[in-house]
């Protein structure tokens, strides 16, 4: 069977990380999101070929999921020719569907066993299951009613300051028959959200939903995008290498090179090829990504790292999040901010006032 990602959105609340960086592949550790997707769709058994559905910065995905051995699933890109929206790009893929889909947002990671919602999909002879996660502050979500029988009953995008019935929210995890796909206009912008999944309920389709309790994440935004990484290290998402560790372990990648006089503090994550330098501290939550080089007496804390950035000695990182190659001067104090790829802060005994 087939799986669609929906990963063409431009990543605008994650910017400035995904000014260069597609959503659907920043780093979480050291693996780009998309894998840990995969992983999901894998675990299915049944399902053999992916459609990466593209449209923000394609070439990068295409580029890097080549350069991937043993996926263990065929890709198929399809990058669409402007943004059609999340039922625009499903309906674009249409023709490569013969079967049963399985239809992921690209940017929801999820601990959900998708056997069990095709098995219910197929008892209830749904023509289209929704994924609902409980949460507690569903308006930023899509917010789903059902009735007693899971029957979805109202659809009620972003709700905001709207008052809601309940706290069901769209997991972005659907399994639809790509019979009812035809009622997506062909080469015309539409949403999944907005109007496909209303239409079903004023028309009376078969529309369930199953409700999911594993842990589920949205990774769109600065915030959420280091609540993941914290919630790997807790374990509270199973993914290596913190799965098979005990709490707390600090993981150090064989190549990096820890000069003596360094303190770490789990959990944390240092992969290859990473220096740091005599006296500096490595706090819990850190993820110091491939070839960063922290100096002397840095002090790096629940901050993370993409590859190839400098911490100057004796500056200091708290909440912090950095793009790749970004330099950090000596002694700067930088705190609670996302930076883009390349981003400098100087030293601040240099900087004329
Ligand atoms: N191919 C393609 N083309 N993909 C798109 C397009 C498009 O025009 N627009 C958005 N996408 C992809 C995004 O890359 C993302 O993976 C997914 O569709 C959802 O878009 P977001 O922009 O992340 O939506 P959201 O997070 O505000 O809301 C959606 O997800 C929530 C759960 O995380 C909705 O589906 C909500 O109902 C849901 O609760
Ligand atoms: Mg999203």
């Amino acid at each position: 069977m087939k799986a669609i990602l929906l990963a063409g959105g431009k990543g605008t609340r994650l910017r400035p990380l995904t000014s260069n960086m597609p959503k659907p592949i920043v780093p979480i550790l050291n693996r780009p999101f998309l894998l840990y997707q995969l992983d999901l769709l894998r675990r299915v058994g049944s399902v053999d070929e992916v459609i990466l559905s593209l449209n923000y910065q394609p070439d990068q995905i295409k580029e890097l999921i080549d350069s991937l051995p043993n996926l263990g699933l065929k890709i198929r890109y399809l990058v669409e020719p402007q943004p059609m929206g999340t039922a625009g790009a499903i309906r674009f893929a249409l023709e490569f569907l013969d079967d049963t889909v399985i239809i992921f947002n690209g940017d929801v990671l999820a601990e959900l066993d998708l056997k069990a919602v095709l098995q219910f999909h197929r008892n209830r002879g749904a023509n289209a299951t929704i994924v609902l996660k409980p949460v507690e502050n569903p308006s930023a979500y899509g917010l789903v009613e059902v009735d007693q029988d899971s029957n979805v009953k109202r659809f009620i995008e972003k709700p905001g300051n709207q008052k809601l019935a309940c706290n069901t929210i769209n997991a972005g995890v659907y399994v639809i028959e790509p019979s009812i796909l035809h009622r997506i206009p062909k080469d015309t912008p539409w949403s999944i959200e907005r109007s496909f999944f209303p239409s079903l309920v004023d028309d009376g389709e078969r529309f369930v939903a199953y409700v999911s309790t594993g842990y589920w994440i949205d990774i769109g935004t600065p915030r959420s995008y280091r609540q993941v990484h914290r919630d790997i290290m807790d374990g509270r998402f199973p993914a290596e290498p913190f799965r098979s560790r005990p709490k707390g372990t600090v993981v150090v990648a064989a190549s990096a090179k820890i000069e003596d006089g360094v303190t770490f503090e789990g959990p944390c994550f240092i992969d290859e090829e990473v220096v740091v330098k005599t006296g500096a501290r490595i706090g819990a939550y850190t993820v110091l990504g491939r070839k960063c080089e922290v100096g002397s007496g840095v002090n790096v804390e629940t901050s993370i790292l993409w590859p190839s950035c400098t911490i100057g000695e004796q500056a200091s990182l708290s909440d912090v999040v950095l793009g790749q190659g970004c330099y950090i001067a000596p002694n700067a104090d930088v705190s609670e901010v996302t930076l883009g790829d390349k981003a400098v802060v100087p030293d601040p005994s240099s900087t004329a006032d």
